[in-house]
């Protein structure tokens, strides 16, 4: 059976889902997109990345393309028509289609996708062996903080990771970490502090950095909300990335050098248990 996704009010089989060549998300990278992850059939905090969503679209001044609740009952329906027990689910708005034009006409009908993606256990794996990081330096514009689709960079950046033996890269720039390719990056010193880089147009504010950052204080740690050098990574405690995806997964090296023993630390295994407790506990 093929995997049935959405595309502008339709359910299809994939092999039957077109968008036009003019559309410009195609064209300009002119779009936004979620990731939501999906546990027992159901969405992990899917309130915020539908908030998120209207973020991005306000930002970029592109009409939601329905009402949230209809996207929720899209997602519902997509789950339960490829019956996903765990995976993700992405869905993409772009400013809608037209002859290609840099300064787009008002009133375009934006575009709307979505599909599933199921998930086996792979990444239960890489969160007790830790991933091994290396930096990139950060080529990105300027507002990260908008979800848009245009993520070549970090594609670049994560094939390079790759390239060099490495999981992924946290991007640097004027000296200083901003996030992983596709999740928030964050330390434990090693006196036992939380560090991230604080909200700002230089990161995407990621729905699962907020929620970590909330159970890490309720759980008594300090966390102090500043940028961070690659230096003060090989010199942490612990180091761990946040995303929809990725949950709370452990760093064990940055450019080779080990980070702590080399191994998933105490903090960092907590807060991945506490935060698969709360994904349960937000299913909806
Ligand atoms: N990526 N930073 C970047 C650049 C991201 O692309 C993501 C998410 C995050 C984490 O955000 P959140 O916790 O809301 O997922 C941070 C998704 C998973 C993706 O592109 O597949």
């Amino acid at each position: 059976m093929s995997r049935i996704v959405y595309v502008n009010g339709e359910y299809l089989p994939e092999e039957e889902a077109k968008i036009s060549i003019f559309d410009r998300g195609f064209l300009f990278a002119d779009g936004v997109y979620e990731v939501s992850t999906i546990l027992d059939g159901k969405l992990v905090d899917n309130a915020g990345h539908l908030a998120r969503l209207q973020r991005s679209l306000a930002e970029l001044d592109i009409p939601a393309p329905c009402s949230m609740e209809e996207i929720e009952t899209i997602q519902h329906t997509l789950i339960e028509r490829n019956a996903i027990a765990a995976g993700s689910i992405y869905l993409q708005v772009t400013r809608g289609a037209e002859d290609r034009n840099f300064l787009w006409s008002e009133g375009l009908k934006p575009s709307l996708i979505m599909f599933t993606q199921s998930r086996g256990a792979k990444m239960d794996k890489v969160a007790e062996k830790g991933l091994d990081v290396i930096s990139q330096p950060d080529i990105r514009w300027q507002r990260r903080d908008i979800k848009t689709v245009a993520l070549l960079p970090a594609s670049l950046a994560k094939r390079k990771a790759i390239a060099e033996g490495a999981n992924d890269a946290w991007l640097v720039e004027d000296g200083m970490i901003t996030e992983g390719t596709s999740n928030n990056a964050h330390i434990i010193t090693k006196d036992g502090k939380l560090v991230t880089r604080a909200l700002s147009n230089k990161i995407l504010h990621g729905i699962t950095r907020k929620a970590v950052l909330a159970l890490a204080k309720e759980a008594g740690l300090t966390v102090e909300e500043r940028s961070f050098s690659p230096d003060e990574v090989k010199n942490a405690a612990e180091a761990f990335v946040t995303s929809a995806t990725m949950f709370v997964t452990p760093v064990v090296s940055f450019d080779g050098v080990k980070i702590g023993d080399g191994k998933p630390g105490p903090h960092t295994t907590r807060l991945r248990d506490l935060y698969v407790s709360f994904a349960k506990k937000s299913l909806s």
